[in-house]
């Protein structure tokens, strides 16, 4: 029984929109059963979702992605799957329930025409566990898009969970992590691991034991030839989709882009000679060169964080079109400035840890420290009486 603990969608745009539809593919070709949905799957609403997943063939679960009004789940909320031991011998069924992190403030376009919400996971996995042991399964296995620590509160408060299979960022349990009566495995992200998992079940169905391996998918496990094959062909249609997205917009279009809030590094250098100098001089002011110097950096969804504004309105359309935007630039940390360049006052460009957040991620940058960073970008010499 193949499983998946979410966040399988790839960036939305157009060439990751195929990426996504080309690994859930893959996922039904190999013979996955169940998926469950996290945050990063549903961030554009229900449409996107409902037409990236349709033609799958695969069943998507979540106890609580709900309708913000009626508080009810848009999808099921488990699954139950028949599994056979590798002997053919045994029949067991697991009950298979999905969750993702608590989101207060998460709304977005729902199926109903009511935004979606994510409910606080508590009574909705309790819930969906009990619907699960009433039909009589043999084993329960919660899929969790979540961070250690809450997935571990609700093993903790909710019984009846035997595995809980999670799902955050980059994080992978070297050692499963066994709790009163729930064992907790990560395994990681981007299919760097394979996490497995085998269950030994006395007679009257005890678990006994189980054995877990992650298994790094290196050179030592050969490329099957069709999905070798299968892989090549859609990156090849997300790499086409990426060079016509390119051609299609015509440098009109990127001039009155860029006639909007963004204004770029040298008008801020105008008056700030200091503060411009010094940013020159760290890896931000190259991030653009560092990217075409790698093999793999040619794509948008590379650019997004290496360049200022990508997909912004007036923000970097091209190097040519708009070399002001290339790199990471004043207005990433800062924020659009073109009214503060305007008319120039205190308060704008207020730099927190959400600042460097959208760029520097656990996929990204796994060493990040706010402070540590932020030691190494702040510039010297403050305005006098700014701070
Ligand atoms: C026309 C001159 C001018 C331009 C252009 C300009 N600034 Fe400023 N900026 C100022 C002045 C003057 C202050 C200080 C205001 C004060 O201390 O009263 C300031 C303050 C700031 C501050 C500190 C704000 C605070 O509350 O302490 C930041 C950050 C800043 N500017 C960033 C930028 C960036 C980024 C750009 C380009 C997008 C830019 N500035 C363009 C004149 C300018
Ligand atoms: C628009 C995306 C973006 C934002 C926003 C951003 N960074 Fe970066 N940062 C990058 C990229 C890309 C690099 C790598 C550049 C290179 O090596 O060419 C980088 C590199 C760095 C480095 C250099 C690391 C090293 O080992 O040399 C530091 C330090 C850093 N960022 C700190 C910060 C801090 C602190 C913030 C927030 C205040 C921030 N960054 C915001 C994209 C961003
Ligand atoms: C979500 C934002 C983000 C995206 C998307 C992104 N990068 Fe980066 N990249 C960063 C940040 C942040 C750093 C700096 C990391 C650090 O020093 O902590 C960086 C650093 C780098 C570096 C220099 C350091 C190194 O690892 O050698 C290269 C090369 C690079 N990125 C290539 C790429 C390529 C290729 C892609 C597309 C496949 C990509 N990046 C997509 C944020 C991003
Ligand atoms: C990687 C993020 C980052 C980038 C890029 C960046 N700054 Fe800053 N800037 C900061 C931080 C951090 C501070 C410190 C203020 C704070 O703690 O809020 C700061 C402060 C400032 C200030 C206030 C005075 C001071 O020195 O503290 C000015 C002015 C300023 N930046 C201008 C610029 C200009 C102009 C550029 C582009 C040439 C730029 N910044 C690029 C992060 C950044």
């Amino acid at each position: 029984m193949l499983l998946d603990s979410g966040n399988f969608s790839d960036n939305p745009s157009p060439q990751g929109e195929i990426r996504t539809r080309a690994l859930l593919e893959g996922m039904q070709r190999i013979g996955y059963s169940v998926v469950n949905v996290g945050e990063r799957d549903i961030r554009l609403g229900w449409e996107k979702f409902a037409t990236r997943t349709r033609d799958s063939g695969l069943t998507f679960i979540s106890s609580n992605i709900v309708d913000k009004q009626t508080q009810k789940p848009v999808l099921p909320t488990h699954q139950v799957v028949d599994v056979t031991s590798p002997d053919g011998l045994l029949k067991k069924r697991v009950g298979v329930v999905g969750v993702v992190r608590f989101n207060p403030i998460f709304s977005k376009p729902g199926p109903t025409g009511a935004p979606l919400a994510i409910a606080h996971p508590a009574e909705p996995v309790r819930q969906a566990v009990a619907e699960v042991r009433a039909a009589g399964v043999d084993l329960v296995v919660l899929l969790a898009a979540m961070h250690r620590a809450d997935a571990a509160r609700l093993a903790n408060d909710i019984p009846g969970i035997d595995f809980i299979l999670g799902s955050y960022g980059g994080l992978y349990t070297q050692q499963p992590e066994e709790l009163d009566d729930t064992v907790l495995i990560y395994a990681g992200n981007q299919g760097k691991r394979l996490g497995v998992a085998r269950v030994f079940m006395a007679d009257d169905g005890r678990i006994t034991d189980y054995q877990n391996r992650l298994h790094l998918m290196g050179n030592r496990y050969p490329d099957a030839p069709e999905m070798l094959q299968f892989v090549e062909e859609a990156l090849a249609r997300a790499n086409a989709a990426g060079r016509d997205l390119k051609t299609e917009m015509s440098l009109q279009e990127s001039v009155a882009l860029a006639a909007g809030r963004y204004t770029g590094n040298q008008v801020c250098a105008s008056c700030h000679a200091e503060a411009y100098t010094h940013w020159a001089g760290t890896a931000h002011a190259h991030a653009l060169e560092t990217l075409e110097k790698d093999p793999q950096g040619g794509g948008a969804e590379c650019r997004s964080c290496h360049v200022t504004a990508l997909g912004e309105r007036g923000g970097f359309t091209g190097k040519q079109t708009s070399p002001q935007f290339a790199s990471v630039g004043c207005e990433t940390c800062h924020g659009p400035g073109t009214s503060h360049a305007t008319t120039p006052a205190r308060g704008y460009g207020r730099v927190t840890v959400a600042s460097c957040a959208g760029c520097h991620t656990r996929e990204h940058s796994p060493e990040f420290d706010y402070y540590t960073y932020l030691g190494k970008v702040k510039h010297q010499e403050p305005i006098q009486g700014s701070r």
